[in-house]
């Protein structure tokens, strides 16, 4: 395939998030530019919206308006947070500090994924949790209260078990303290806090939070997601000919990691015109067609990367030598099995990927991939091996490519899109 063309993405999954929680505790009208408009965005903006906050519709490329009430509110239903594991994890330490109790629970991939890495930590704060299934899973009640200072080494670099407990430091108005043992993870709400004039200091591996801000209105314009943008990029790397331009990336380097690996593979990846805008850097990505070579990806490389590695490793597929994903555990309680799945689609194209403890280990090589990818509802499976289904003679079939608009909304068209002939 050729490619051509320049292309925006939805914006950045975790700040829209973020964004929306943030303007529903503040009291007054927040005006959010360039908001991912997905199911999980959506899933965000369903529960704030029983939690008091008015929110209106999520229409790609208009601006939305959310009119907070400075506190959340009791809600009247459970709150269904769809897929979405941000919305979840980062909810429960909003609601830490509400006194009355709510209920979130999810669809069946959420609800089998671990949630006692966030709830230990908040209850140690204070606040009240009942598992109604017990095993640490939604569905959970959460009844929150007065808050303690805390104090957490967290077992696993995650942004979201951090924003989590970041959350509870901002709405009890304590502060908090997180280690985050092995790499830096996404620092979206850290940089947040900061412009609400918290403060929140990095020293070793500690975040430390003091309360001494206020979350205020605020108009922002929120920038492509970089772990949309992989998915172009990797579809211009496997192309034959020409270039692509995605313009308006986020370039936080706590999101960019996957960039830094497709160089040392070979790809010729380049970012362009970047510049600071809300707090974050936001610039271009120019991909074209390159040859691969295999890389070891280090554990401490891994936060920076961590929803990149399905797409990754379908890049390694196609790499000369074997790369290697070194403890890549975390992969096992994303949005499906994605450790297990990823290399499962790979032999089923076709190809030679296994798991070594908590490592992965993809072979690379030159037949093109054939067969059937069974995604278990995981969009950035769906994505990843769609994109490796453009390479020349391959035949995939990925079995729910619906699933993409969890994160993604129109990824079909793009990469129909892409697919253009050269003039
Ligand atoms: C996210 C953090 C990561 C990532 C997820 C989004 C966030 O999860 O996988 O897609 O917005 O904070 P973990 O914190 O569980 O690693």
């Amino acid at each position: 395939m050729h490619v051509a063309g320049t292309i925006r993405v939805p914006g950045d999954k975790s700040i829209s998030h973020r964004v929306l929680l943030f303007a529903a505790m503040a009291r007054g009208t927040t005006r959010i530019g360039g908001l991912l408009t997905s199911l999980d965005a959506r899933s965000s903006a369903r529960v704030l919206r029983q939690l008091g906050a008015s929110v209106s519709p999520l229409v790609a490329g208009r601006v939305i308006r959310i009119v907070g009430r400075g506190r959340l509110r009791r809600p009247s239903a459970a709150l269904y947070c769809g897929n979405s594991g941000t919305t979840t994890r980062l909810l429960f330490g909003l609601l830490a500090a509400h006194a009355f109790p709510a209920t979130l629970t999810g669809d069946r991939s959420l609800r089998r994924r671990p949630m006692r890495r966030v709830t230990e930590p908040l209850a140690a704060m204070g606040a009240k949790f009942v598992e109604h299934g017990g095993g640490g899973l939604l569905p959970i009640t959460v009844r929150g209260g007065p808050l303690h200072p805390l104090t957490h080494r967290m077992p696993v670099s995650s942004a979201q078990i951090k924003s989590a407990i970041l959350c509870a430091g901002l709405a009890g108005e304590v502060p908090v303290s997180v280690f985050e043992p092995r790499g830096r993870s996404r620092d979206h709400t850290e940089r947040l806090l900061r412009a609400f004039g918290y403060q929140v200091e990095d020293d070793g591996g500690w975040v430390h939070f003091r309360p001494t801000g206020r979350v205020v209105p605020f108009d922002l314009q929120v920038p492509g997601d970089p772990s949309s943008a992989a998915f172009p990029v990797a579809a211009a790397v496997l192309a034959e000919g020409g270039e692509i331009r995605i313009s308006g990336v986020c370039l936080n380097p706590t999101r960019t990691g996957f960039l830094r690996v497709l160089e040392r593979m070979g790809a010729g990846v380049l970012s362009d015109g970047v510049e600071a805008q809300h707090g974050e850097p936001v610039g271009d990505l120019i991909a074209a067609p390159s040859a691969l070579r295999a890389t070891e990806v280090r554990a401490v490389e891994i936060p920076g990367l961590i929803d990149e590695i399905p797409m990754l490793a379908a890049l390694a597929t196609r790499a000369e030598g074997t790369t290697v994903f070194r403890q890549v555990g975390e992969l096992r309680v994303k949005e499906s099995d994605r450790l297990g799945l990823v290399a499962r689609n790979i032999r089923a194209l076709g190809g030679a990927a296994e798991v070594v403890g908590d490592d992965l280990l993809v072979h690379g090589g030159n037949r093109p991939p054939s067969g059937l990818v069974r995604t278990e509802g995981d969009h950035r499976i769906a994505m990843a091996f769609a994109v490796l289904g453009t390479v020349p003679g391959a035949r995939v079939r990925v079995d729910d490519l619906s699933c993409a608009a969890v994160s993604y909304p129109g990824f079909p068209e793009m990469l129909r899109r892409l697919r253009r002939r050269p003039r």
